[in-house]
């Protein structure tokens, strides 16, 4: 190997090398809960009217938002399921009514059930910085859940921490519809469905969020002509208990960014 072949050899494992250390870098900047803010980009992603110009955007999201006022009213006295009467109070779901995004959880918590608004527990604060770094937030698109009401393990002690428990098929089954009518009134670009649960409900599969995150999918709401972009990813929730799992949120979260720039 003459002189020039190795210095160009060396130049490109350092070149190769310096690729793989930010990279790295990129992986551990994410690699705490309170770094989502560092990763925020400054440029700000459309609004919902720029983004859909020529649409008398008030006037639409004024008559959506009284339509989702009614549709709160009927799940404050919804007793469809065991869960209206255990609940402290229902979580309704939150955001402007010209949302682009709209991010779908499972079900309300003790937090959620105390505010009766989704996500305002550690998982919530979490899911604000991320939405925070992808250039979004909870004011201008919508967080729903599956379920409104809080599922508790033990039922009769709503004061009780930790007293969660995952929606069953036919609480699932009978608050579907308030999702539904959600989605068709808001209309978002596209849905992100928050964790297995959310992900499994919506795409009728038993497939695990491993597998399913960060792909797009499509899901109609009963009623709906045409279906919605929807992708998974990991619950907020996932991410505190490893937070390994936050560098495949982010590679979701610019998906997400990429296709609304497009959208
Ligand atoms: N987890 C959820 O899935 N939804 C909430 O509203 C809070 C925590």
């Amino acid at each position: 190997m003459t002189q020039k072949t190795v210095g160009e050899f060396a130049a490109a494992h350092t070149r190769e090398l310096a690729r793989l250390l930010r990279g790295l870098r990129a992986r551990l900047e994410i690699a705490d809960p309170d770094d989502w803010a560092r990763a925020e980009d400054p440029r700000p992603l459309p609004s919902a009217s720029e983004a859909a110009p020529g649409v008398c955007a008030s006037a639409e999201s004024a008559s959506v938002e009284i339509r989702l006022a009614k549709l709160k009213e009927d799940v404050l006295a919804c007793r469809k399921c065991p869960l209206g009467a255990q609940r402290l109070n229902p979580a309704f779901g939150v955001g402007s009514a010209s949302a682009r995004v709209m991010f779908i959880g499972e079900g309300p918590g003790y937090e959620e059930d105390r505010q009766g608004e989704p996500f305002v527990g550690k998982a919530g604060q979490l899911l604000d910085r991320i939405l925070a770094a992808t250039g979004l937030s909870r004011k201008t698109e919508y967080i729903a859940n599956i379920v409104k009401c809080h599922p508790m393990a033990d039922p009769s002690d709503p004061s009780k921490r930790g007293n969660d428990r995952q929606p069953s098929p036919e609480e699932t089954a009978s608050c579907r519809h308030y999702l539904d009518e959600q989605i068709l009134l808001i209309r978002p670009r596209c849905l992100v469905a928050l964790g297995a649960v959310a992900a499994r409900v919506l795409l009728g599969t038993q497939e695990g969020i491993t597998r399913l995150r960060g792909r797009w999918r499509e899901y109609l709401p009963a009623g709906g002509e045409d279906p919605f972009p929807l992708m998974p990813t990991f619950h907020p929730a996932a991410l505190l208990r490893d937070p390994n799992l936050k560098a495949d949120v982010w590679t979701d979260m610019k998906e997400l960014k990429r296709f609304l720039e497009k959208a």
